[in-house]
């Protein structure tokens, strides 16, 4: 039922493997949810692509059927938010609106020995002092010019001024506001500091960067804080303000009410991201951590975070399910993984697209390792849960090592969360509570926020704080000495995964 008293906002959620719009009301909660999946392109091992124009006919359909769920009629949006899959790579031409090639994706690793090369004697860290970035294939950058360097004629063409680059918020924000008729083609700080072409500081593109790797600034959008109004969406959503973007690691921060220095989130999708809030000035890493942007509302100072990027957590579950054949839906890994009492001695390391935080290692491919013929199918489940809590774990102490800031209790959301014996699993390898929120949406959730601060809609972070809710919480429960030997069997098995590529 909608209500003519309260005011709605929509957020767009462009993720990996799905497009989602979810409607909200003013108290933050959810009216109405859409989505659908797109194709995943992998035309050789360790390429990841997406059609982009897919992309874009999957986010209409689900803000038609978000909008249909909730019996509401665009004009009663008060405004509209972005999130969305972070570092993903389209190039288009301005005059057809058509990509040039299809999106890489953030998980794409053809840029690896690109980034070699562009680190030279200085390393993987050449850029690190002014992006807060690792030279490392996740990154935009290195993607645009692979993608300049290899469709031909496409570099003379973003020369001349006819290409347009985006993250996908970009593309999305362009398509909303007009596309080939006027659109706007702009971009929030969140996801342009996932470029690796960002200046940290400046929040501007950095010259020196687009230099070392021959990138025209013609292909740029404007760099814009995270919640302002962009421009006006046309079409089914014509009128409606278009007020903010956030890469999405970065809204899942602001849903969750991340707002004072050392909270902290992990979000558990296709990769888990860890990020915690470290206030007004960027904090480097020593610890294979990023620096990164947290959120910038409108003309108020901008908020950093550190983050710990895992590449792979659930599409673990989902390789299980699509390549092994184990289990026939991801529901299912709960009640075999529970089967067993543990993990029989079997070790999962997804280093599908290498190792990314705390280790940036290009060379790791994945492994299994402590295999007998005990290992059931059902301790192998157990492993698959077993290494996205591990994985964390490595996360949050390179966390303390880098901000010398203890994690006391760890908010959590994603669709991972709902599984409950890894949710018990994390807390008992962080030995500190967890806690997931009773709005576990908190990536659509903060996109919204950050919409309803620009427009009007909720007056300030205070406001907001108050509508956060806790749901379910999973204290530690396991005994440090085990804690500890299962640790130090997890980082013999991470040993294992390196030096398969060159
Ligand atoms: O940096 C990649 C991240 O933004 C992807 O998130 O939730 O689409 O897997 P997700």
């Amino acid at each position: 039922m909608t209500d003519h008293s309260t005011k709605y906002v929509a957020a767009i959620d462009q993720g990996t493997t799905s497009s989602r719009c979810i409607i909200f009301d003013q108290d933050g909660a959810v009216v109405a949810v859409d989505q659908r999946e797109h194709r995943q392109i992998f035309p050789k091992p360790g390429w990841v692509e997406h059609d982009a124009t897919e992309i874009w006919s999957k986010v209409q359909a689900v803000v038609a059927g978000a909008l249909a769920r909730a019996g509401l009629r665009a004009d009663r949006l008060s405004a509209l938010g972005i999130t969305n899959q972070r570092e993903t790579t389209v190039l288009w031409d301005r005059a057809t609106g058509k990509p040039v090639h299809n999106a890489i994706v953030w998980q794409d690793t053809r840029t690896s020995a690109l980034c070699r090369q562009l680190g030279g004697a200085d390393g993987q860290d050449r850029f690190r002092e002014q992006t807060g970035l690792p030279l490392a294939s996740y990154f935009s950058g290195p993607k645009v010019a692979w993608l300049l360097d290899n469709v031909p004629g496409l570099r003379a063409r973003a020369e001349r001024g006819e290409i347009a680059f985006g993250t996908i918020d970009s593309w999305l924000i362009w398509n909303l506001t007009g596309g080939t008729d006027g659109g706007r083609h702009v971009t929030d700080v969140t996801n342009a500091g996932r470029t690796m072409l960002m200046d940290l500081r400046s929040l501007q593109w950095a010259p020196s960067v687009l230099s070392a790797m021959n990138i025209p600034e013609a292909v740029l959008p404007e760099i814009r804080s995270s919640a302002e109004v962009y421009g006006t969406a046309v079409g089914q959503l014509a009128g409606v303000p278009v007020a903010s973007a956030l890469g999405d690691q970065q809204a899942a921060v602001f849903g969750q009410a991340c707002y004072d220095v050392g909270t902290a989130k992990n979000t558990y999708g296709t990769g888990s991201f860890l990020l915690l809030n470290t206030g007004e000035r960027p904090v480097p890493s020593k610890s294979g951590l990023l620096t990164t942007m947290g959120y910038k509302i409108g003309d108020e100072a901008p908020v950093y975070c550190l983050e710990g990027s895992i590449a792979i957590t659930g599409a673990l579950v989902q390789w299980l399910r699509d390549q092994l054949g184990i289990i026939r839906s991801a529901e299912e890994i709960e009640p075999l993984a529970a089967s067993v009492a543990d993990n029989g001695g079997a070790y999962i390391v997804p280093a599908f697209s290498g190792l990314f935080a705390p280790y940036w290692r290009s060379d790791a491919r994945g492994v299994v390792t402590g295999l007998t013929r005990y290992v059931t199918r059902a301790h192998l489940a157990r492993a698959v849960l077993e290494a996205t809590s591990w994985q964390t774990r490595e996360v949050v102490d390179a966390m303390y090592q880098d901000s010398g800031v203890r994690i006391t209790t760890l908010k959590v959301d994603g669709g991972m969360t709902k599984n409950d014996l890894l949710m018990q699993h994390q807390a008992d390898v962080l030995g500190v509570p967890v806690i997931r929120p009773r709005v576990s949406e908190t990536t659509c959730l903060g996109a919204a926020y950050a919409a309803g601060l620009a427009t009007g809609v909720w007056q300030g972070l205070d406001e907001l704080k108050t509508h956060w809710q806790r749901d379910v919480e999973w204290a530690p429960a396991m005994e440090a000495s085990v804690r500890d030997r299962e640790y130090r069997n997890w980082r013999k098995a991470v040993e294992k995964s390196f030096g398969w590529m060159e």
